[in-house]
């Protein structure tokens, strides 16, 4: 029988390593620089462990962080590569440390799993992708409050069950929505606090007899604090991404209402909306279409991370507690899913702050109809009772007639109405947020150039 050497498998069948190693050597590619951040803080933290011998000194630990600082460099710049032999990136960096520090890179590993080590390395990640998902997400808001102060008190008609319903504004449309995208950062905040807590130390879900300081590591990588229990430490791998992946689905969810509006007002039939002609596809056979088709796909790519979601409950909801190694396919979800979410938020604004808007066709959507609330209301203020103006109203649909929809825009004052958005709650909330941001970004930042340059 043919097999393969790694480091820890004497001797393992192609097929078999092949299977199990699945998409590793490219996807870990992306946790390199996480991988070597994570050891950067066991290895400082091991130097520190009151243990004689020493497991390594801290002059050793230094030279590790330099070279560990030399393989993100590589990776950098395309020069560092994950061999199917290795498995993962955590072999790859342990090959690569054994090969220029001799015994030194052999010591790396001590006290510590690659079941806590992949945890750490997802968790880093995950918090790097938030901050730039933090920032993308608010760039959207931004866009729409943009678009929205620009053509704050243009009528549109408001619709329920997409019929003609109530006057309405674009700036009410657009800071909808905005509003939408930025309360779901309370969910990602949600992910994003799940995620800021260290598994490291936990090794393989049971811990280790040697004396280590999972506080300290915790602090090194500037994690908020660390999971207690070693053994729910390693059972919240996959649980993680998970929440992550239903708050992405959540906010994916949201953006795609908005496309689907976006696609429906720009529909020749509505004519509200223009996409530059630019952002919008062609046919092959059909010489004059310019479909929205960028659209389109913001709802494809909901359905997909809907599915991941789903996928990452799918592949926890039956594994007994303490690692398996269905945990390594939940790698490839949550990278997906994060990636699909941020390209999503970065086209959508875009697109908005590309659109233009046609007074006159939302104009000519006022159909006298749309004014019947509006002249049930002035019987009330007149005296009568509700109920009987809404039915002298009903009664009498056909006097109805079309009225200025720039009055009955002006006409409600009150908050969050077409008269009465306040754009200093859009500014604070998106200001606050990345502000936020910028902090934790900032102090991120410096924890990773102290251990790895
Ligand atoms: N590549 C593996 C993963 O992502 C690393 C952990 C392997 N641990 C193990 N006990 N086989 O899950």
């Amino acid at each position: 029988m043919k097999t393969e050497e790694t480091i820890t498998d004497r001797a393992v069948d192609p097929d078999i390593l092949s299977y199990t190693v699945g998409d590793d050597p490219v996807l870990d590619m992306e946790l390199t620089v996480w991988d070597c951040m994570g050891t950067a803080a066991h290895v400082t933290m091991l130097s520190e462990m009151p243990v004689d011998p020493p497991v390594v000194t801290r002059d050793e630990a230094a030279r590790v962080r330099a070279e560990l600082a030399k393989v993100v460099a590589a990776a950098r710049a395309g020069d560092f590569a994950i061999e199917e032999s290795d498995q993962d990136v955590h072999m790859a960096v342990e090959r690569r440390l054994t090969e220029t520090l001799g015994d030194l890179g052999k010591k790396i590993h001590t006290g510590r799993s690659r079941n806590d080590q992949v945890a750490v390395d997802v968790r880093l990640h995950i918090k790097d992708q938030l901050l730039g998902l933090a920032d993308e997400l608010t760039a959207l808001a931004g866009a729409l409050v943009a678009f929205g102060k620009a053509h704050d008190r243009v009528p549109l008609v408001g619709r329920t069950h997409l019929q003609p319903a109530m006057p309405s504004s674009v700036g009410v449309w657009a800071t909808g929505h905005a509003e939408m995208i930025l309360d779901q950062m309370e969910n990602i905040e949600a992910a994003y606090r799940l995620n800021d807590r260290c598994p490291l130390g936990s090794a393989a879900g049971y811990g280790v007899p040697l004396p280590l300081d999972r506080q300290r590591t915790s602090d090194l990588l500037g994690f908020a604090r660390p999971l207690h229990n070693v053994f729910g430490a390693s059972m919240a791998r996959g649980e993680d991404e998970a929440a992550l992946l239903s708050a992405l689905a959540q906010l994916m969810a949201v953006l795609s209402r908005l496309a689907e509006d976006m696609i429906l007002f720009s529909m020749p039939e509505f004519g509200y909306f223009k996409l530059p002609r630019a952002y919008c596809t062609g046919s092959s056979i059909m010489p004059q279409k310019y479909n929205p088709d960028v659209l389109e796909l913001v709802r494809s790519k909901t359905a997909q991370v809907l599915g991941l979601a789903t996928a990452s409950l799918a592949l926890l909801h039956a594994m007994p507690g303490g690692y398996n190694r269905d945990l390594q396919d939940c790698k490839g979800l949550y990278m997906k899913g994060i990636s699909v979410t941020r390209t999503t938020l970065r086209i959508l604004a875009k697109v908005v702050a590309g659109m233009a808007v046609d007074e006159v066709a939302l104009r000519r959507g006022f159909i006298p109809g749309v004014f019947a609330t509006d002249v049930a209301l002035r019987k009330v203020a007149a005296g009568v009772p509700w109920r009987e103006a809404y039915h002298q109203v009903r009664d009498n649909l056909e006097a109805l007639a079309a009225e200025d929809p720039d009055a009955a825009v002006a006409a409600k004052t009150h908050e969050g109405a077409t008269a009465g958005l306040d754009w200093n709650f859009y500014k604070n909330r998106i200001d606050g947020i990345s502000h936020g941001v910028g902090m934790r970004r900032k102090s991120f930042e410096a924890l990773r150039k102290e251990l790895i340059g």
